[in-house]
């Protein structure tokens, strides 16, 4: 019999591509649903007019199933009703529960996976019509909603809800992989992982200090990145920003170091400012060291790029062999 989450979500591995806004496009998502994993696209920072076109976009590059991920602190119902008429297959809502999102999603006719940081949200989103928790542990990059380590989430939001859980954060290989099944995952949400494959639309700088980064190089803040989305924790690379605000107190917003100065520009030429919420581009120009470099603590196992297709292959191919030697320490 076919497991659970894969029957939902209709796909082979139970692999899930963090939806990276800025580091995740098409071609990453199309790669990881042809490598039989499920790719989950981050739309909910375009235009809503423009959600359309880029859903056509990576029907192009594959024709199976992935989701578009919505975010719920920012306007989200149109691009939720683009999704429904373009007939999409999920959705994947995060920064918080919603119960009448995923009532209009289910109403749709769409899958829907849920983002949770607890097992309280776990059974808010499961009573409200949910088909997946996702369960994003502390260890995560980029924004982190909730406050509880991946080790203690799943097993907590396994035993709250009947329903599959995809365990988020930290999962960077097999190994990984293999304990969150074991903790009670059904399947794995990678994100930091994917960073380091040339299908990440991030700039090459980024790239090279996420090879180099070991486990204890991140740092979780509240309010350090707040410029275009404030009060989102969130976690990154330490770098000179990070550095220069904590030797100055971690001072709130107003009183940060070189608060409104401009580092750089983004792709489109518009200026990039210290403190905002931004993943560096290929064109990206500028100081690109000190904008927000999102990274989980599971970057210290990301030392290669590699295409996607060889991520999924291996992470799965790991993660069978470890569920199959067991363990010799006991
Ligand atoms: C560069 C980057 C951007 C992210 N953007 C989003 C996003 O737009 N939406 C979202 O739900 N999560 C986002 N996240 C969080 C991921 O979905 C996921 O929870 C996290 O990457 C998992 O932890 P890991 O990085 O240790 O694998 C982002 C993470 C990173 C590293």
């Amino acid at each position: 019999m076919k497991p659970r989450l894969l029957e939902v979500l209709e796909t082979e591995k139970p692999i899930l591509s963090a939806p990276m806004a800025g580091a995740v496009g098409p071609e990453l998502v199309a790669a990881v649903c042809n490598a039989g994993g499920y790719g989950v696209v981050p739309l909910w920072e375009i235009p809503e007019e423009d959600v359309g076109a880029k859903i056509d976009e990576l029907r192009e590059l594959t024709d199976r199933n992935f989701a578009v991920i919505l975010n719920m602190s920012f306007p989200y119902e149109k691009q939720l009703e683009t999704c429904i008429n373009k007939g999409v297959h999920g959705v994947s809502l995060f920064w918080g529960v919603e119960p009448k999102a995923i009532a209009r999603a289910k109403a749709g006719g769409l899958v829907v996976l849920a983002s949770v940081g607890n097992a309280n949200e776990a059974r808010i989103a499961a009573d409200a019509g949910a088909d997946v928790i996702v369960a994003q542990g502390w260890e995560a990059g980029g924004h982190v909603w909730g406050q509880v380590s991946t080790m203690a989430l799943i097993p907590a939001v396994a035993d709250a809800v009947d329903l599959p859980v995809v365990a988020a954060g930290g999962i960077s290989d097999g190994r990984g992989m293999a304990a969150a099944l074991m903790l009670g995952a059904s399947g794995v949400w990678i994100g930091t992982r994917l960073l380091a494959s040339p299908e990440a639309t991030i700039h090459k700088e980024y790239r090279s200090r996420i090879l180099q980064a070991s486990e204890a190089d991140t740092q979780w803040a509240h309010d350090l990145y707040d410029v275009d989305w404030p009060d989102a924790p969130h976690r990154t690379l330490i770098n000179s920003t990070s550095r220069t605000w904590a030797e100055a107190g971690s001072p709130a917003p107003g009183e940060r170091p070189n608060e409104k100065e401009m580092i750089g520009q983004d792709s489109a030429g518009e200026p990039v400012e210290r403190y905002q919420s931004y993943t560096p581009q290929p064109q990206t120009v500028g100081n690109v060291e000190a904008m927000s470099l999102w990274s989980g603590q599971g970057v210290s196992l990301v030392r290669e790029v590699m295409p996607v297709s060889d991520i999924v292959e291996e992470i799965h191919r790991d993660a069978k062999k470890c569920l199959r030697a067991g363990t010799s320490v006991l």
